[in-house]
């Protein structure tokens, strides 16, 4: 790709300036600004993405293995915290926090230049009991209200300037019929503890840009109750900068056209975009989404002993759809994150139930598969 560079300093054309800027140019490169570098060869998916959209990986802490770090290093821009940040490990017990994970996560993403996405201040899932009983009675509102404001401020205001983005309530829209999932934080609060946690999280980080996160939200009901939430929290002036479309899609069955109609839905609100937990089960499974809660019994693993080529083809075709998909709304979306940095970390081995995945561009052996060189060759001819 040719190199456009802007001459450092400005001089008038001609000027004897600007032709020893040329010859210097010519001998030291280096003294030009690159405004779009050409990704490299080699370059990574950061390097080949990154002036679209950040991509990303989710990762359980700071102890990976070098090689785990220098394939982070090489492919990814940012981090999400897969569960040390969430209310369970964080805030195990009233007034008692614990930040050595989340700590220790961001001190190395700083060590590496990424940046970090706060996963997540208010989940009905991995989130405490205490914070919804009271003297062995179930909490009234004002109490687990305070107590929500309380756990927002000391953890996003723990984090405020370290962290890019918090996902600051997670799944809150029912899967059924229903408009907002029946949780004991709906149960006690009502459904405006979401507009309160964000006010709360905006309190407690003034930069940190927010976003409502969920699973299958791309179509379905469950795109037109997102689109009702974010019309709600506008309406009330809530603080809300995004929303996460987690995509824990399925080979074969990837809902391209739902998506795109999400993208476009969700921005024309005024949200940003961020695809936050990106993977595609190979393995069949009857649970959709990702309801953590979802359990399978069976025993079929077809691919213990690694994938098929036509396996790796279907996957690779999918991702490369996906990515085709996302450079086509480069200007919507802010980051695409994959829910795992290689197959051997993915949350997909053993939920629904125990079984071998392959859902991600890296293999266990961290070397790019084929979904992996399909999306970097899309990337370095767009
Ligand atoms: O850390 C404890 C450990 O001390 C204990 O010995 C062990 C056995 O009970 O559990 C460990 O906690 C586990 C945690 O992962 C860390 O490994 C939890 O049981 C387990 O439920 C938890 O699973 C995570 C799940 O969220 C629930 O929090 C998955 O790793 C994680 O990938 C998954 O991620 C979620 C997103 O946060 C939200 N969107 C859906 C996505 C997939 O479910």
């Amino acid at each position: 790709m040719k190199k456009r560079v802007r001459m450092m300093g400005v001089a008038k054309p001609g000027s004897i300036l600007i032709e020893l800027l040329a010859v210097m140019a010519m001998m030291c490169p280096a003294m030009l600004v690159a405004q779009d570098k050409a990704p490299t060869a080699d370059g990574g998916l950061k390097s080949v993405y990154g002036k679209r959209f950040a991509i990303g990986a989710a990762i359980p802490g700071a102890d990976l293995k070098n090689e785990e770090i220098a394939l982070l290093s090489k492919h990814f821009s940012t981090v999400t915290p897969e569960n040390c940040m969430k209310p369970e490990p964080i805030h195990p017990e009233e007034g008692r926090y614990d930040f050595t994970g989340g700590d220790a996560l961001v001190k190395m993403a700083q060590s590496k230049g990424l940046t970090v996405n706060g996963h997540t201040l208010v989940w009905h899932y991995q989130c405490p009991d205490w914070f919804f009983v009271d003297n062995g009675k179930p909490a009234g509102r004002e109490l687990v209200l305070k107590r929500m404001r309380e756990h927002i401020a000391a953890v996003a205001g723990h984090y405020s300037g370290k962290v890019a983005s918090w996902d600051v309530v997670n799944e809150a829209i029912d899967d059924g019929k229903g408009y907002l999932r029946n949780t004991k934080w709906t149960q006690c609060i009502g459904d405006d503890f979401i507009a309160e946690a964000f006010i709360a999280a905006r309190k407690a980080d003034p930069k940190a840009d927010l976003y409502y996160n969920d699973y299958s939200i791309e179509g379905g009901g469950k795109r037109e109750k997102t689109l009702r939430l974010i019309r709600e929290l506008k309406q009330r002036n809530v603080p809300i900068n995004g929303v996460g479309i987690q995509g824990h899609w399925q080979v074969g069955r990837v809902p391209l056209k739902d998506i795109e109609a999400a993208i476009v839905a969700f921005h024309a609100e005024g949200m940003k975009v961020a695809i936050t937990e990106l993977d595609i089960d190979v393995v069949s499974r009857s649970a959709s989404g990702a309801n953590v809660n979802a359990r399978e019994k069976g025993a079929d693993d077809p691919f213990v002993d690694g994938l098929t080529p036509e396996m790796q083809k279907k996957l690779a075709d999918d991702y490369t759809r996906l990515f085709e998909l996302f450079l086509k709304h480069r200007d919507k979306i802010s980051r695409v994150t994959f829910w795992g940095l290689h197959d051997g970390r993915s949350w997909l081995n053993s939920w629904p139930r125990k079984r071998t995945n392959h859902a991600l561009l890296f293999d266990r052996s961290l070397q790019p598969k084929p979904a992996a060189e399909s999306v970097l060759e899309l990337g370095r001819k767009q």
